[in-house]
This record gives structure tokens, C-alpha cells and sequence, in this order.
């Protein structure tokens, strides 16, 4: 007990002292004018809202998805808000040449890269797991392979930039969830590769900022179209989580919770009471409504 008062209180005090008095770094439109940002999965949705925001800051900003055309009308709005310069490729993130190739588009477009955001994920259900290995196998190569492929390929561009890196995860990559195995599955093994990641880069003496971005309901239309007549919440509006995001990796914060509250203390409870978080969790969805396949 001498020791802990002795030694471990005032030092706890220190760490207080400083993580309340640190002034925290405020957004300035500036940190991202000019800066050349990869956004993935920008044809709709979270992504999409992204584009705009960075276009209204003046970067210069690679979108890609699949669709084309909708690509093309995301960048004729992105030209029309103030982007810096706006391209896109369109290809499938099932292909981990093609997620190699957008990021090579990057260098050959701006020579280096500033911000890459991997956000795209491939469609799954929600619902009962229907013990399908082969889905998980292909979500898992979309939403985790073709993100690490990405990352490897543009380390070299970030760490000469001191740039960033975004990943949007979701609270059922962070807490089980039912009726999102498959999804949750490569959710959390996003948080072990990218917060893996983050030390390494620590280690290595690498300037390169990792955020993982862990949000709850948003009002995307696939959002609303697969899960609005089980959660009993209210989603949050893309367009601020878009912008929020933005902020958390132009400030190279190491996680985003957004929505705040309802993130925050889900991520409290599960250390501590992680029975009671399961079923509340459980209780926040109407389950009678979710379809039986
Ligand atoms: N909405 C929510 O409630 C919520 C909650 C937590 C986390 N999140 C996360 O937020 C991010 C964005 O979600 P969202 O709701 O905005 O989804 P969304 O509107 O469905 O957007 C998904 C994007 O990924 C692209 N995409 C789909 N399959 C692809 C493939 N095989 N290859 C390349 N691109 C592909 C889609 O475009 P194409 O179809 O044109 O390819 C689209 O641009 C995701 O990481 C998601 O996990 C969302
Ligand atoms: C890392 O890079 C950022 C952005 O350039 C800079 O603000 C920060 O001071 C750098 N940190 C270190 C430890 O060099």
C-alpha cells in the first residue's frame, strides 16, 4: 500500500493531469485543403457523404466502388463543391489486384498520398447464420483482405507523407451482435489488424496515423433498407458522420464513436458486464421481426 501511494497514485495523477489539461487539437478546414485522399465504397452512403466533405475542404480526392455512372455522378458534384482535382476507378474489391491498382492510380495521378479511407463493404445479410462458409470466405476478402491489400501498397506513399489512415468499422466489430455473424466477423478482425498495425508503426518509428472508426446506426439507404424494422433506435444522419469522421483522421485520432453516446457506453459495459450488454443488445431489437430463411 506505501508503494501504490508512494509511487503508482501521483503518477496516475500525472496521466489525469495531462489527458484533461492537454488542449485538444481543434478541426481547421486547412488540414485537409490540398491533401490527396483515397475514399473506397464512395458510390453511396457514408462514402459518398465523405467525398463531398473532402471535395467542400479543396482536396484532391480518387473515389472508387463498383458503379460506374453513380462514381461519375458523385465526382460531378465533388468538381462542383470545390475539390481540388476529382477522379474515380471503378472495379470490385473481391479483387485483390484491383485494390492494389487503385492505389497505384494514386501515385501515378499525384505521386503520393496523404489520406487513405477504406470504408466499402461487400452486401450481406442480416439475419439467422445460415453456416455459410463460402459467404464468409468472399466478405472477408472485401471487407478485410482488400483493406490490408490497400494499406500494404500505400504505406510506403503515407509514411513519406506523414499521412493517415481511416477505417470505418461498426460497435458489431467491437460487440457481438446477433443476425451479423458474417459481418461482425470481419469487423473485428478489422480492430485486430489495424490496432496490430498501429504499434507496429510505433515500433518502426513510422508517422503514420491509424483511426478506426467504430459507429453505431447510421441512415444509409442499405442501413434503413436491412435493418430499420428490427433496431428500435433512431440511425444517425450520414452527413455528420461523414464530416466526423474526416475530422478523426485529419486530427489522427485513434478510434471515432460515433454516434458518441451510444458507442461510448456500449464500449464501457463490455469489459465489465458483458452479459448485461448482450441482452441489452438483444432488447433494443424487435427479433420477432427478423425473417426466418
Ligand atoms: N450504415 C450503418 O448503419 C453503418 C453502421 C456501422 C458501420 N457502418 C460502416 O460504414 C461503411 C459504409 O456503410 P454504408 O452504410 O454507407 O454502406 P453503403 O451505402 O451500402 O455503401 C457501401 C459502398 O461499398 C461499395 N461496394 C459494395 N460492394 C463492393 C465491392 N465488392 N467492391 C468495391 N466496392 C463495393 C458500394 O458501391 P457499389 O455497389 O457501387 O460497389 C458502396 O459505395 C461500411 O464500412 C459499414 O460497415 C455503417
Ligand atoms: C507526425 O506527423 C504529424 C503530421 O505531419 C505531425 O503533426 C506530428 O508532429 C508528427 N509526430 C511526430 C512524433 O513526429
Amino acid at each position: 500500500m506505501g508503494l501504490l501511494l508512494k509511487s503508482l497514485f501521483p503518477r496516475m495523477g500525472l496521466v489525469l493531469a495531462i489527458f484533461f489539461y492537454s488542449a485538444k487539437q481543434e478541426f481547421k478546414v486547412e488540414m485537409l485543403k490540398g491533401k490527396r485522399v483515397i475514399v473506397t465504397g464512395a458510390s453511396s452512403g457514408i462514402g459518398e457523404q465523405m467525398a463531398y466533405h473532402l471535395a467542400r475542404t479543396g482536396s484532391h480526392i480518387l473515389i472508387t466502388a463498383r458503379t460506374e455512372d453513380k462514381l461519375q455522378k458523385v465526382s460531378t458534384q465533388c468538381r462542383e463543391l470545390g475539390a481540388a482535382s476529382i477522379h474515380y476507378v471503378s472495379g470490385s474489391m473481391e479483387n485483390m489486384a484491383f485494390a492494389q491498382e487503385v492505389v497505384k492510380e494514386a501515385e501515378k495521378l499525384w505521386g503520393g498520398l496523404d489520406m487513405l479511407i477504406l470504408n466499402h463493404i461487400g452486401s450481406t445479410y442480416f439475419g439467422y447464420f445460415k453456416g455459410d462458409t463460402e459467404h464468409l470466405r468472399k466478405l472477408l476478402e472485401i471487407n478485410v483482405l482488400s483493406y490490408v491489400t490497400m494499406t500494404v501498397s500505400a504505406l510506403p506513399m503515407l509514411k513519406e507523407s506523414r499521412g493517415s489512415i481511416v477505417a470505418v468499422s461498426s460497435l458489431a466489430g467491437k460487440v457481438g451482435t446477433p443476425f451479423t455473424v458474417p459481418y461482425s466477423t470481419t469487423k473485428f478482425a478489422l480492430d485486430g489488424f489495424f490496432s496490430s498495425l498501429r504499434q507496429m508503426l510505433v515500433v518502426e518509428n513510422a508517422n503514420v496515423s491509424i483511426t478506426l472508426c467504430v459507429l453505431g446506426y447510421i441512415n444509409t439507404d442499405t442501413a434503413m433498407k436491412t435493418v430499420s424494422h428490427v433496431i428500435r433506435n433512431k440511425p444517425a444522419p450520414k452527413e455528420e458522420c461523414a464530416l466526423e469522421i474526416i475530422k478523426s483522421g485529419a486530427l489522427r485520432q485513434r478510434e471515432l464513436h460515433y454516434p458518441y453516446i451510444s458507442v461510448t457506453i456500449p464500449l464501457l459495459l463490455r469489459d465489465w458486464a458483458p452479459d448485461f450488454l448482450d441482452s441489452l443488445t438483444r432488447n433494443n431489437m424487435d427479433i420477432e421481426k427478423v425473417k426466418r430463411t
